[in-house]
């Protein structure tokens, strides 16, 4: 049997290629330096990246679960260790910790519609459930994707957006806070696109991940048309350091973000992410 490696150590991870999203975030596609497959994740898992030099952050992995060649991660360069990403090259060499934390409900939602709701880097973690629904698509029912951007110019993955909303059995609805140049589509936050989306609020399983005050709006737009707060899961994001739960730096209330999250019921942490935004 082969040991797992030591989740404390990261392991040497060679960028295939760097793609260029919108103007502050890119997609690394990484390949093990050993030439093995890369480990097995599920939907909504996170990784930990080490620019070697600069330190180490949390990132969700954003590519399809059933391909196990190319590790794929979106980051937006905000700080520190993401804007030293942002400048690395095909062939440089990164370190890659992980996969760690909970997951999206794809299981749960077998048979229910879904409800997809992202708002700017927020649809990099949901990215590889729209892979895996897309792959499945039979043991689904109705699927939803509701998306907001700052500006047209910031809508991420805009040319998967185009081709799945071009598929019939797909719902794909795009919205940004302020129309720039040509854009002739919704202007708004994203709740204003949960009305007329089409979905069963009774046999629905949403997901959804963005800045937190927009999860929050998002939850309660969906529980007014009738999703119960236990079908509503968020992803949440808090300082790492460990990932294992061992350092303490993700704490978010009794729970600890990087082992019993990042993805939660929205009912188990509703309280608590009021709480925090006051
Ligand atoms: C489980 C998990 C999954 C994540 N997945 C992704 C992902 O897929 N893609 C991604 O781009 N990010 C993701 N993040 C966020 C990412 O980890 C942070 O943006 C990163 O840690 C910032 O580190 P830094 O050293 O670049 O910035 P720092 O130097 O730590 O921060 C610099 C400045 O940026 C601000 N800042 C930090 N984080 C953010 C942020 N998220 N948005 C806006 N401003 C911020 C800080 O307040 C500070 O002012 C995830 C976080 C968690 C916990
Ligand atoms: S990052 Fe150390 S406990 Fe979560």
């Amino acid at each position: 049997m082969t040991a797992l490696p030591d989740p404390m150590l990261p392991q040497r991870y060679r960028i295939q290629r760097v793609r260029r999203e919108i103007p502050d975030t890119f997609t690394l596609e990484l390949e093990p330096e050993n030439g093995v497959d890369i480990p097995q994740f599920a939907t909504g898992q996170f990784n930990m990246l080490y620019v070697f030099g600069v330190g180490e952050i949390p990132i969700s992995i954003s590519g399809d679960p059933a391909k196990r060649k190319l590790l794929v991660h979106t980051t937006r360069a905000v700080g520190t260790v993401s804007k030293a990403m942002r400048a690395l090259k095909a062939n440089d060499v990164i370190g890659v910790r992980g996969p760690f934390g909970s997951y999206w409900p794809i299981k749960q939602a077998e048979g229910k519609d879904i409800v997809i709701a992202a708002g700017g880097i927020g649809l990099a973690p949901l990215r590889s459930v729209m892979y895996h629904i897309i792959s499945h698509r039979e043991r689904y029912g109705k699927a939803v994707l509701l998306y907001g951007a700052r500006t047209p110019e910031d809508i991420l993955y805009r040319h998967e957006l185009e081709q799945w909303r071009a598929k019939f059995d797909l719902e794909v609805d795009v919205t940004v806070d302020r129309a720039t140049g040509s854009w002739r589509g919704s202007v708004g936050v994203v709740t204003r696109l949960i009305p007329r989306a089409s979905f069963d609020p009774h046999n629905t399983i949403a997901m959804v991940c963005g800045p937190e005050i927009m999860m929050r709006f998002t939850a309660a737009g969906l529980e007014q048309r009738g999703v119960a707060l236990e079908n509503i899961y968020v992803s949440m994001e808090r300082n790492m350091k460990c990932a294992i739960g061992m350092c303490g730096h993700c704490q978010y209330g009794p729970n600890f973000v990087c082992k019993d999250g990042p993805v939660f019921q929205y009912s188990q942490i509703q309280g608590l992410l009021s709480k925090w935004e006051v």
